[in-house]
């Protein structure tokens, strides 16, 4: 199949690619600056800039549109509304916009977050895409608007579409701002020795449901392949972990002593306190499930921060 995926150059698109080329599927990227040397035909292209995202759209006329552009921080939506809405419901406005009008026939597979459902998730409580979505950050509620969005024209333009709702996922790679890296980048600089002599952190007490990026490229895979139903779909390992139990891993996993910092500067506002869901629809429809264990998964991204 021709393959777009907006945002290629990111941390999950270069997994994904990987697992699409070996697939022989037929990729098109497209990322916000140039990137050296990539395998497949990258566009430079802003979604927010609708005349070049018509054009990316008209030139392509792609099979599956996987839209992974976004912001993606919850924190930084929230000393950056304006740009984390215009970007991540906007953007794919516009996206939506000129397939409706120069490539109907392309299925389209936003990327959402489990950040969507917000007060809805409670403790015990495991998210199904039926629940309703109560956004508390600005991020969640710019996922929430391009789902919304995607499905309601999707629905009255005769489009295939589905909405995506990620869960936690880290893995080799990711960039600092999210726990996994946070931590495992400090542990590695503390044993670098060229760091302060402890690890800085926020909230240990939020749960999370974590996926290995690996599997969840794999999801998105499927969801590209197989013929599934319009509407929403969780990506999870339907597992709750608490913060405090990544970190202990983390650290077990280090040769030197590690203090730990709590640090209130890092706390969110109106942080929701759990996070799990429920993964039966990707499974039942697609044969997905997660194969990486967590454990494994923290090795590995330790490993690959000691070797940058
Ligand atoms: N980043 C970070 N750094 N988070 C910390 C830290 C720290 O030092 N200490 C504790 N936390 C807590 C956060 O307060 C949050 O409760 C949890 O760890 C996870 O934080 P992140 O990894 O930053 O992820 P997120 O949940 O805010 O958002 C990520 O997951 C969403 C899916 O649930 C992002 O990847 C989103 O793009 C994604 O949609």
């Amino acid at each position: 199949m021709k393959i777009l995926i907006t945002g290629s150059g990111g941390f999950v698109g270069e997994y994904l690619i990987q697992e699409l080329l070996m697939r022989n599927h037929e990729v098109y990227g497209t990322v916000k600056s140039s990137v050296p040397k990539p395998l497949f035909p990258v566009y430079d292209l802003n979604i927010l800039d609708d005349f070049a995202v018509e054009s990316v759209i008209k030139t392509t006329r792609p099979d599956v549109l996987i839209h992974l552009a976004a912001q993606s921080m919850v924190l930084k939506s929230w000393e950056n509304p304006k740009d984390t809405l215009l970007v991540n419901t906007i953007g794919t406005s516009n996206l939506l916009s000129a397939i409706i009008k120069y490539s109907p026939g392309t299925k389209i597979i936003s990327i959402g977050s489990s950040e969507e459902y917000g007060i809805t998730a409670k403790n015990g409580i495991e998210l199904n895409e039926e629940m309703p979505c109560v956004p508390q950050n600005p991020y969640a509620l710019s996922k929430y608007s391009a789902g919304l969005l995607t499905l309601q024209l999707a629905k009255k333009n005769h489009l295939k579409a589905i909405h995506v709702r990620a869960f936690n996922h880290f893995g080799p790679g990711q960039r600092e701002g999210f726990v996994v890296s946070d931590f495992a980048s400090q542990i590695a600089k503390i044993e670098k020795n060229n760091f302060r002599p402890y690890l800085s952190v926020g909230d240990l007490s939020a749960v999370r449901d974590f996926t290995d990026v690996r599997d969840v490229a794999k999801a998105y895979v499927l969801l590209v392949e197989k013929d599934v139903e319009n509407g929403i779909y969780n990506v999870c390992s339907n597992k709750p972990v608490a913060v405090q139990e990544i970190l202990n891993e983390l650290i077990h996993l280090s040769n030197v002593t590690i203090d730990v910092n709590v640090d209130e500067a890092k706390f969110r506002p109106a942080e929701v306190p759990f996070f799990v869901g429920n993964n039966t629809k990707l499974m039942v429809s697609t044969g997905w499930k997660p194969e990486r264990s967590l454990k494994e998964s923290l090795k590995e991204t330790l490993e690959s921060w000691r070797q940058r």
